[in-house]
């Protein structure tokens, strides 16, 4: 993901030596536009949320009513949050993801469905008219966002919770895996349809982002599609230090269970349900 308006692509420096390689067959892209999303799909990048959402969900007071999910993807936690029992408001920008959630909840049981509902918005800058006892954002989904774009999301968050409400941050926590992320790395994988494909990661430091291009190892792919996701890098103790300024208090750090495994969820609440009285 670029930025919040999605603008189009970023261009790292190994896209445009794709590009320029490939010539017309080259499709370049964000991680979740419409020309991803096959490879998204072939790539499993949606399983593994069972676990996760689960995770979430013990953090959730039952009284809390429903959740709003930021940046909900293609349904990774929400549906089974919906499974769990919760009511889900479930916000994300990419109409591509969007429609894939929507098709995924058509599908379901009408118990699950009549319980979600759909909202397409910038997580930066959003609107709802209501208020909320949680609000849940995934990991890898923070540092989509620039620095100049997170005070709205905390400002937007901190407008739709009732006092007492609770943001549940996830992120990674490079401190759980003990490994210093090599500045450059590159690295094959199957997709579930058998194509293979490359992935390289590369972090600037200076600039504290990490640029991510996912292409098929078969060159003569036609088309040629070039996935390209940009990352800041950025630590939990950051995070915790913009909630605080932003006016909630963080009142704990907990380990995420799930597949990928070194991710913690930032417990910040705003104001206290006396607050309401
Ligand atoms: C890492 S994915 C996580 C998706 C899902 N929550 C999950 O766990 O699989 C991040 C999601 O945030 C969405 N997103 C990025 N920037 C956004 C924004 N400014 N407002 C709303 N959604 C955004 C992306 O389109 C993508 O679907």
């Amino acid at each position: 993901m670029i930025s919040k308006a999605m603008h189009g692509p970023i261009r790292p420096a190994r896209a445009d030596t794709l590009l320029a390689s490939v010539g017309e067959r080259g499709i370049l892209c964000d991680f979740y536009d419409e020309n991803a999303s096959e490879i998204f799909r072939d790539l499993e990048a949606d399983a593994g949320g069972t676990e996760e959402a689960h995770g979430f969900a013990a953090l959730v007071r039952p009284e809390s009513g429903a959740i709003l999910e930021l940046g909900a993807g293609t349904g990774r936690l929400t549906i089974p949050l919906l499974e769990l029992g919760w009511e889900v408001t479930a916000l994300e920008l990419s109409t591509a993801m969007l429609t894939t959630l929507r098709t995924r909840l058509a599908d379901a049981p009408a118990d699950l469905r009549d319980r979600c509902t759909l909202v397409h918005a910038d997580m930066t800058a959003f609107k709802l008219g209501e208020r909320f006892g949680t609000a849940i954002l995934s990991p890898s989904t923070i540092d989509l966002l620039d620095d100049a774009d997170r005070p709205g999301l905390y400002s937007s968050v901190r407008e739709h919770l009732r006092p007492g409400g609770r943001f549940l941050l996830g992120m990674a926590n490079p401190d759980a895996s003990g490994r210093q992320e090599p500045l450059e790395r590159t690295q094959e994988f199957t997709g579930r349809s058998g194509r293979r494909y490359v992935l390289h990661a590369k972090v600037y430091p200076s600039e504290e982002i990490r640029d991510v291009t996912i292409h098929p190892a078969d060159e003569s792919a036609d088309p040629f599609v070039i996935c390209v996701n940009r990352f800041r890098v950025i630590t939990p103790d950051q995070i915790a230090r913009e909630l605080e300024q932003a006016g909630f208090d963080v009142v704990a750090r907990t380990p995420l269970p799930g597949v990928r495994n070194h991710e913690l969820v930032l417990e910040a609440q705003w104001g206290s349900v006396e607050d309401a009285h």
